[in-house]
């Protein structure tokens, strides 16, 4: 079912509340594939009911980002839902989300802020207050359709670890469920951002996943000094990658590591020309 605003969803969720029935809910912007698929199909898998948000939230981006042009495909994203088993996709307009005039400015809305060591750092260092507008959009769809799990990809893992900071800091009484990185067999995430890319690029931006999983390799085989893991990417980056960042990072708090260790995190960003590329790995599986 398809649902545009905020009045029909708390409607039919307080439907299912006074049923006892459990609520998951998957917040995207829309333009999905087979990452989001997995979020949704383990939601639907655990909970009763699923909601799946699409919002393009114009807050969490820059100046200057890809608001305008990032790719709005409500009607196919509704069919793969429907297939999936969705109970209901949630498609508010800015306006139902920020009301009149629709705000950019945090001088005329209620933001959640999380805290400044984990925004300083990584995505947060080029994208000034993404994840301001991140947690504030979060909140308010936890607040609309108030569910008992919400579903979230690894692909975003510093927006995963600062929503989870967010949910315990102000005692939001929602699990998180952390899903794993979908990837092509190619190696690359899946990403809706993938869509700018050319045929070219795509061979390109190949390298990202390519530079994780040597890292992962060269650790298993026991080098454990970031600095040297570090130094092993370079070989696989040419002029046509523009690196933003490649950091060791805790998996729970984002310090910085100097010395690999299970709990480690690389994080990689680069550019392959307009177009900006994440993705992370996990040093170990725990
Ligand atoms: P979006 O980029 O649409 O992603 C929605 C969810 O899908 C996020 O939790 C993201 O981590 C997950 N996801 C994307 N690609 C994935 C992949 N290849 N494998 C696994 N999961 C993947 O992230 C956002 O939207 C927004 O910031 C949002 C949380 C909806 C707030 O506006």
């Amino acid at each position: 079912m398809l649902i545009h605003t905020i009045a029909e969803v708390r409607e039919q969720v307080k439907e299912w509340r006074k049923q006892g029935l459990s609520i998951g809910l998957v917040p995207t912007m829309g333009a999905l594939h087979d990452g989001h698929k997995s979020l949704i199909e383990k939601s639907v898998e655990k909970c009763d009911k699923t909601v799946v948000s699409v919002f393009v939230n114009p807050i969490q981006f820059c100046p200057g980002e890809d608001l305008d042009k990032y790719p709005r495909t409500l009607e196919a994203d509704e069919k793969l839902c429907n297939d999936a088993g969705v109970d209901i996709v949630f498609a508010p307009s800015p306006k139902e989300m920020y009301g009149e005039g629709h705000i950019l400015s945090n001088d005329f809305l209620t933001y959640v802020i999380p805290p400044y060591f984990y925004t300083d750092k990584l995505c947060g260092k080029s994208r000034v207050g993404h994840f301001d507008g991140v947690c504030t959009v979060v909140n308010k769809l936890f607040n609309i359709v108030q569910p008992d799990f919400a579903f979230f990809g690894e692909k975003d893992r510093q927006q995963l670890i600062i929503l989870k900071k967010m949910v315990k800091d102000l005692n939001i009484p929602i699990q998180i469920i952390p899903c794993p990185i979908v990837r092509e067999e190619s190696g690359l995430a899946l990403s809706s951002r993938n869509k700018y890319l050319s045929e070219n690029d795509k061979k390109e931006a190949l390298v990202l996943s390519k530079i994780l999983f040597n890292i992962k390799a060269c650790y298993e085989k026991g080098i454990k000094d970031c600095k040297l893991l570090h130094e092993t990417a370079f070989s696989y980056l040419n002029e046509h990658h523009s690196l933003e960042y490649l950091e060791f990072r805790d998996a729970d708090d984002l310090e910085e590591k100097k010395i690999a260790d299970k709990n480690t995190i690389v994080f990689i960003a680069l550019k392959i020309g307009d177009v900006r590329l994440i993705d992370n790995i996990a040093l170990e599986n725990v």
